[in-house]
């Protein structure tokens, strides 16, 4: 009697899993509704490349050039890049030397402890197709070579979007930067950044071109509105952006929540409206799951490919206008998209995210991010929907049984859609340790990030406008709405 009773209530359980379907209507038209739209920049989801390892990620890891490429293919630019971290604030320009970086490191894992580089660096950057953004040092206190660089980088990168006049410098006490001897706050930090943003702008004559912020301690101390309140004319002018940094980590479980994704995007609220309110974009200059290369047990994951791609798409619903997911030192970067031998799980993430944002003007979310399951859709210039994206944040470790939901989308029109599934076998998968991601049947090949095996395309059946969709617990889909 008592197995009957545990097998009627799984089989209970199991029905109603499927059953309890969220719904989510879409929009006709963009701006129509209860529901917030933010308008997209042509290509969200960058990357950063930490300063010292820039040049050996575009000379010398054959997958970087393709991997972006395969983004540029679905969005028809290449996507933006910001060169910058804490090896910029321990670089200096030396104008005679032929090299890109110069420096030496007792193990190939670390990052050096100081550096030079030369205008090759920048010539390198200016051959990039996509903006860029190069970030330079103000922890040492030598304007003067500073200038030197903002001068070559405003004439070799032709793509130039601003530099950056140092990074998270709440930390330059605890690192010994010589800007912050003596004391250090966030209030001498935004005089510091508001003298050098006009030192920096008015000798090399462009206004705007400067990324200021780039602090990473969470907001408001360090943040864009706390520094936007210090600023007057003469230094708005010069300031083309306003960034932060951001890295929430946590376990894989809770990383890839879709409630705590949203959660912590509101954290940045504030912010983003002080800087729109002077009419300038705010990204995340750098950013990633976790903190100081990624950790081992969670930043290589299939969960962290969807917190990749809901953390994207909950940051340009927020109007966070790009994203530069940041990559470290070659060969020893847990949370990085790809390396010289192999591909990272998170890669697959932001591409979906890519391929939902593509050639779209407008985002919004259909959920409220109060649960684990998430809906957006992308519109095209002329507002019509152009895809939609569902997201079963439920975390499926890998054993035991996979949960299912269901998702139901109305106000759909024709007789059928077509969708990409963005699934492995658990959010444990990881793609550097033999484990098979796909999107829409597809791979990405170690070692090069070319496109690999056949595509598999479903077809979700609409009738009176409706379809439905079922995604197992950490999975994803991309549905083709024209
Ligand atoms: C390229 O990478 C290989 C393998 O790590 C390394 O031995 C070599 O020094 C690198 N070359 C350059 C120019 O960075
Ligand atoms: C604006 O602020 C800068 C420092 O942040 C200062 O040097 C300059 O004199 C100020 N300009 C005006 C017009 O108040
Ligand atoms: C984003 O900005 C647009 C205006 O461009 C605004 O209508 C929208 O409400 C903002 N989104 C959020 C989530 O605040």
């Amino acid at each position: 009697m008592a197995s009957y009773f545990r097998l009627f209530v799984s089989v209970l359980a199991v029905i109603q899993g499927v059953l309890a379907a969220v719904t989510f209507t879409v929009p006709k038209q963009a701006h129509t509704g209860s529901y917030k739209y933010a308008p997209l920049d042509p290509a969200p989801v960058g990357i950063s490349f930490e300063f010292f390892a820039f040049p050996s990620y575009f000379t010398n890891v054959s997958a970087t050039n393709q991997c972006l490429s395969n983004w540029k293919d679905l969005s028809g630019v290449w996507p933006p890049i910001r060169i910058g971290g804490t090896t910029q604030d321990r670089a200096q320009y030396d104008s005679k030397t032929s090299a890109y970086v110069v420096y030496s490191v007792s193990s190939p894992a670390d990052a050096p402890a100081s550096l030079t580089f030369g205008s090759s660096f920048l010539t390198l950057a200016g051959s990039y197709g996509g903006s860029v953004v190069v970030g330079l040092n103000r922890g040492k206190n030598q304007i003067q070579n500073t200038i030197s660089a903002a001068k070559i980088a405003v004439a070799e990168v032709k793509n130039l979007l601003a530099v950056e006049l140092g990074n998270e410098p709440e930390y330059y006490s605890r690192n010994g930067q010589p800007i912050a001897s003596g004391s250090w706050s966030p209030a001498i930090d935004a005089a510091s950044q508001n003298n050098w943003d006009i030192s920096v702008g008015s000798a090399v004559d462009k206004r705007p071109i400067i990324q200021a912020g780039n602090s990473n301690d969470s907001p408001p101390t360090w943040g864009a509105a706390e520094l936007i309140a210090t600023e007057n004319a003469t230094v708005k002018q010069y300031v083309k952006t306003y960034a932060h940094h951001n890295y929430p980590g946590g376990s894989v479980t809770s990383l890839m929540s879709h409630k705590s994704i949203s959660s912590n995007l509101h954290v940045f609220d504030a912010d983003v409206a002080a800087a729109l309110k002077e009419g300038k974009p705010y990204v995340f200059g750098e950013t990633n799951s976790v903190s100081g290369g990624g950790a081992a047990a969670v930043s290589p994951t299939f969960g962290a490919a969807l917190w990749t791609m809901d953390y994207v798409l909950r940051a340009s619903y927020s109007n966070i206008s790009r994203t530069y997911f940041h990559h470290g030192t070659v060969g020893n970067c847990q949370y990085c998209f790809w390396g010289r031998y192999s591909m990272g799980a998170p890669y697959y993430g932001a591409y979906a995210a890519t391929a939902l944002l593509a050639k779209a003007s407008y985002l919004t979310a259909l959920d409220d991010g109060s649960n684990n399951y998430a809906a957006y859709v992308s519109f095209d210039s002329n507002g019509a929907p152009l895809r939609a994206l569902l997201y079963n944040s439920d975390y499926f470790s890998g054993s035991g049984t996979r949960s299912s939901q269901s998702f139901q989308l109305q106000g759909l029109s024709g007789s059928s859609v077509k969708a990409k599934r963005l699934t492995a076998d658990s959010a444990a998968s990881r793609v550097d340790q033999g484990g098979k991601v796909t999107f829409g049947g597809q791979t990405f090949t170690d070692g090069d990030c070319k496109i690999a095996g056949s595509e598999s395309i479903e077809t979700l059946e609409v009738s009176n406008g409706q379809a439905t969709a079922t995604l197992k617990a950490s999975e994803a889909l991309l549905v083709y709405l024209q």
